[in-house]
């Protein structure tokens, strides 16, 4: 196993390029099941997840066609299985996004249930009601979703509970071969679930309300979708720590290749903070600030404040001045890098779902534990204002979301490496 050593204390300066979105690449690759020609998607980020979710449409029977590593050649027209099995779904919650292409397009399949997850309870209960409603049989058995629709799916009214980014795009992949009209109603407006709604437009499905609460999706009733070929949009998590690794160092840096609409609560929020962000179509500039005040964040969906940025933030609200409050109101047990931030000297107290960070304590490298993606990447960039040297070990979750890291890291002057684990 890998762990990141960093040696903490510089400034870091320079430029660094966006990756593709894995949340936008996943539901993407899943929809490649509804293709009925060759699919070529550019811009893939080269992250595990990818990887795991690119595994798992070759054992359904798709053909991959690496192009390079972040441009990929997939046809679908011969599915051999209709079972996505436990041993890479456990890998991966999101591998529940090939439930809707699958029971769309073959009128059945199995989906291992994704399981816990170090992030909170994470169910899929609205997925699975949203497929009964539109008219499949289904039923938990050892551990699988078993899912029938022998006469296919039927467009039907779907009025989420809660907005749920996954749950969206599942059903936006269903109701494009469905019989009728399916209206989600509560739907999330992700610029993934954006990317998504364009791409299976293009390919020549009906839809209304892109971009809103509301969408309307008229199916095609069994007949496969003809894609264009599809760029990732770029990665704004990514984007967004690379941000915040600028704010915690109080460096300048500059971001190529990103969306800055899709960041606008994440620039605002740092702006408030007292750093000057400047921005042309497809850069970011941060620039270093004489003052950083302590803030508030409450996490919600898109386009509030993201709870994939919360981490990252209460490493920056360390280095603020006075206390910062990050309240999370998507998941319940998002707080896992807190004991770890705890460890390397952040003064942080929770209560409930509230995080209280007050700024000024000195960071003092440690061996600290990755707990899963997002919080990793806020021990990064703690580690980087650290003084001497920080261990982030259990990486793998950090690969499973941030391409080529420790490379992109170093070209900003950062003094980090990949060692292997005695
Ligand atoms: C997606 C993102 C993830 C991000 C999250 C919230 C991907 C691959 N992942 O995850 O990075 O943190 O959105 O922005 O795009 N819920 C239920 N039942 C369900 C489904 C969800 O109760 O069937 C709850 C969840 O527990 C959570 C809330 O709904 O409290 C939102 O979760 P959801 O939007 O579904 O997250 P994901 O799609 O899994």
């Amino acid at each position: 196993m890998d762990y990141l050593e960093i040696v903490g204390g510089g400034s870091l300066s320079g430029e660094v390029e966006i990756s593709g979105a894995k949340n936008s690449a996943l539901p993407i690759l899943a929809s490649a099941l509804l293709c009925k020609n060759p699919l070529r998607i550019k811009n893939l980020p080269d992250v595990a997840d990818v990887k795991t979710l690119a595994k798992l449409l070759e054992h359904l029977g798709s053909e991959m066609q690496w192009v390079s590593p972040n441009e990929l050649l997939i046809a679908s027209d011969r599915i051999i299985h209709t079972k996505a099995v436990y041993d890479i779904v456990r890998k991966m919650r999101a591998s529940i996004l090939v439930l809707g292409p699958l029971l769309s397009r073959f009128g059945k399949c199995e989906v291992s249930l994704p399981g816990g997850c170090a992030i909170g309870a994470r169910p899929v209960d609205l997925h699975i009601k949203a497929m009964e409603k539109m008219g499949a049989e289904i039923s938990i058995e050892g551990g699988y979703i078993i899912a029938k629709a022998s006469s296919g799916l039927k467009g039907s009214d779907i009025v989420f509970d809660k907005i749920t980014v996954t749950g969206t795009e599942n059903v936006l992949m269903a109701a494009a071969l469905a019989k009728g009209v399916t209206r989600i109603v509560n739907a999330a407006k992700e610029p993934e679930v954006i990317q998504l709604c364009e791409i299976l437009q293009k390919a020549g499905v009906e839809i209304e309300g892109i971009g809103s609460n509301e969408l309307c999706v008229r199916g095609t009733n069994g007949e496969l979708l003809d894609f264009k070929e599809i760029n990732v949009i770029a990665d704004r998590i990514e984007a967004g720590t690379y941000l915040c690794a600028g704010a915690i160092t109080n460096s300048s840096i500059t971001l190529k290749n990103v969306s800055p609409h899709h960041l606008e609560a994440v620039v605002g929020k740092l702006q408030e903070i007292g750093f000057t962000i400047e921005t042309t179509s497809n850069t970011l500039k941060i620039l270093p600030s004489h003052k950083r005040n302590a803030f508030e964040i409450i996490t919600t969906e898109y386009p509030g404040f993201p709870t994939d940025m919360q981490a990252q933030f209460m490493a920056l609200a360390s280095q603020c001045e006075g206390s910062s409050f990050i309240e999370e109101r998507l998941f319940e047990n998002r707080f896992m890098h807190v004991s770890e931030l705890q460890r390397l000297g952040a003064n942080i107290s929770l209560r409930g779902n509230v995080a209280k960070i007050t700024g000024g304590e000195r960071l003092i490298g440690a061996d600290v534990m990755a707990t899963d993606l997002r919080a990793s990447s806020a021990l990064i960039l703690a580690g980087l204002v650290a003084e001497g040297n920080t261990q982030v070990h259990r990486i793998y979750h950090l690969d499973r979301g941030y391409e080529r890291l420790e490379e992109k890291f170093s070209t900003l002057g950062a003094q980090i490496r990949r060692l292997k684990e005695k």
